[in-house]
């Protein structure tokens, strides 16, 4: 087996541009049970933007909005919506990162640089991914806060609901450029492509989408790929690029070591998430069988599940959390299964469409 020349540590932050970063990470917090950790803006010397650290388990979130029109963040919102601009991979050595993705074809945004503060440093680098999303390269080894320039916030936030680490992150791109990206990440990242579906296995009457699956070598980043297939009607896949107005990021999976906890919490708290039929629950006890779970509690809370021979997993999707129907998110909880649910996605695509069709987009 060939060195991995880019060993990734795990996703170390995800970057939204918002319209109201203020807004979202009171959202964040209220809902989904995020933790405000630290802030930057006109009160740190941030002239142009305000950004919030929003921390639960694992996971971290950044909220970024400009102050002003002609900004790189507010043009983003302008095009995108809200969405997410960069996903941040922690790895040991930045400058080698990005010089180990240059020379295979990677495009530079940001070369590595390091900033300091009473915390210690950190260095960041960045290249470019599909659409305006970017992967940002971080080495936080010497570094105890968020982020250099941030200062703590000490308020109280909202109960955890149990979210730990990020899952997968799913991007959706635009028709015949699945493979391209797939073999860019094969190239450019030294990923390789853990599962392909076609639209055989995930299609309904109207619509079809194909994904593959690619994985980082120590199997810690998991990126699926959509791409829309041809179906009598327009795809959730062809609906996001409409209103992303390009590729980005479709979902993000989050790990809950108790699913049931996790999503009665997030209920309460007025996140909606996709309904299925209740019939998906008759067809999927057939079909998984008696794994010790319980199939009333499954089907009170909508929660689906799937099996394949490494084991089974159980995972939710929540409805677009902005007005555009593009970013949702899924929560997971794995026993044994490495897989994405494929088992669900039919019963999901009808559900989606049910939404879609709702929306006027179908
Ligand atoms: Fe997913």
């Amino acid at each position: 087996m060939a060195e991995d020349f880019l060993p990734i540590r795990g996703y170390d932050h995800i970057e939204f541009y918002v319209g109201n970063a203020k807004q979202a990470a009171h959202f964040y917090d209220k809902t989904f049970g995020f933790n405000p950790k630290a802030k930057a803006g006109l009160e740190t010397g941030l002239r142009d933007r305000a950004s919030y650290v929003m921390e639960q388990g694992n996971i971290r979130f950044v909220f970024t909005s400009a102050y002003a029109p002609d900004h790189e963040i507010a043009r983003h919102c302008a095009l995108h919506g809200d969405g997410v601009k960069a996903i941040g991979l922690t790895v040991a050595d930045v400058p080698k990162a990005l010089e180990a993705t240059k020379q295979r074809g990677a495009t530079i945004l940001q070369p590595a640089t390091t900033a300091r503060d009473e915390h210690g440093e950190l260095t960041v680098g960045a290249i470019k991914y599909a659409g305006d999303t970017i992967f940002r390269f971080v080495d936080r080894e010497n570094y105890r806060g968020s982020f250099p320039g941030f200062r703590p916030i000490n308020a109280h936030g909202g109960k955890p609901v149990g979210l730990a680490a990020i899952d997968h992150v799913v991007t959706n791109v635009y028709l015949g450029e699945m493979n391209y990206w797939a073999n860019w990440f094969e190239r450019v990242m030294g990923f390789t492509n853990l599962l392909s579906f076609t639209d055989k296995d995930i299609s309904t009457e109207y619509s079809a989408l194909m994904s593959k699956v690619m994985e980082n070598g120590g199997g810690k980043c998991k990126f699926p790929i959509n791409e829309p297939a041809e179906g009598k009607k327009k795809s959730q896949i062809d609906e996001y690029l409409e209103y992303y107005q390009g590729p980005g990021v479709q979902h993000i999976a989050m790990n809950t070591a108790n699913i049931y906890d996790t999503v009665t919490e997030l209920r309460r708290r007025d996140i909606d998430f996709l309904r299925v039929p209740d019939t998906y629950y008759d067809y999927m006890r057939e079909r998984v069988g008696n794994v010790g779970e319980d199939w009333d509690k499954l089907r009170d809370l909508g929660i689906l599940i799937d099996k394949d021979d490494d084991g089974y997993l159980l995972q939710i999707f929540t409805q677009p959390v902005q007005d555009r129907p593009t970013l949702f998110f899924e929560v997971i909880e794995r026993h044994g299964s490495r897989g994405f649910g494929i088992g669900n996605f039919k019963a999901l695509f009808i559900s989606i469409e049910r939404e879609q069709a709702l929306r006027g987009n179908l």
